[in-house]
C-alpha cells in the first residue's frame, strides 16, 4: 500500500532502540506537530469541506500525544525540547507557496510523514519485542491509525486534482528517497 521508493536504512532501527528516551521525547513532539498540521491544512479553500475530517485527525493525534506523554511520565523521562529533522524540513521546503497546488503539495508531505511513521512504528513493534514489550505493543497499536492518516491525505489531494497529485507525488517520492538516505543529526524518529 505504501509507495516509498527507498527502504528505511538498516542502521535506523539500532540507532533508535539504543536511544529510546530521546526518541520518545521526539515522538511526543511528532504527535503534537501532527495535530497542529491537521489544523493548519484547514486554511486551504480546497479543504474547507473537509474541516470535520481534519479535526478528527487532529483529535486522534492529540490522543497519541497524550499517550506518549503518559509513557514519558511513567518512565520518569522529562518532556524536553524538540530537535529538527532534516528529512521533515527537506520535504516541507519543497511545498510551493502561493500556487494553486500548494494544498496538494502540503497534503502529499503530510501523507509521506504519516506513511513513514506508520512504516517505522511497524518496524519498532517487531524490533522492540524482546527489548521492551510494552513499547513494542504501543507502537503496534499506532500503526493502523497512522496508515489511515497517510491514505486520507493522499485521497484528499487526489480529490482536489488527481493528475496534479500524480505529478507531485512522483516528485516528492524521489525527494523523499534522497532525504531518507541522509544521516540524522539527532536521535529522532525521522
Ligand atoms: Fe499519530
Ligand atoms: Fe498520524
Amino acid at each position: 500500500m505504501l509507495l516509498f521508493r527507498e527502504k528505511i536504512p538498516v542502521e535506523w532501527l539500532p540507532s533508535v532502540t539504543s536511544h529510546l528516551a530521546d526518541v520518545l521525547v521526539d515522538h511526543a513532539h511528532l504527535e503534537r506537530k501532527a495535530a497542529t498540521t491537521a489544523l493548519n491544512l484547514e486554511k486551504y479553500r480546497e479543504l474547507y469541506p473537509r474541516v470535520g475530517e481534519l479535526n478528527s485527525i487532529a483529535i486522534e493525534e492529540l490522543q497519541h500525544f497524550q499517550l506518549i506523554l503518559g509513557l514519558l511520565h511513567q518512565r520518569g523521562i522529562p518532556f524536553a525540547q524538540p530537535y529538527p529533522s532534516l528529512w521533515i524540513s527537506g520535504l516541507m521546503k519543497a511545498v510551493r507557496p502561493g500556487v494553486r497546488g500548494q494544498a496538494i503539495d502540503h497534503l502529499i508531505c503530510c501523507a509521506l510523514i504519516e506513511g513513514r511513521s506508520c512504516e517505522k512504528f511497524q518496524v519498532l513493534a517487531t524490533g522492540l519485542q524482546d527489548q521492551d514489550p510494552e513499547l513494542a505493543s504501543l507502537y503496534g497499536g499506532l500503526v493502523e491509525s497512522e496508515g489511515n492518516h497517510y491514505a486520507t491525505y493522499i485521497l484528499m489531494a487526489r480529490a482536489i486534482d488527481d493528475a496534479e497529485t500524480e505529478r507531485r507525488l512522483d516528485f516528492f517520492l524521489n525527494l523523499e528517497a534522497s532525504l531518507i538516505r541522509q544521516p540524522r543529526l539527532h536521535h529522532t524518529l525521522h
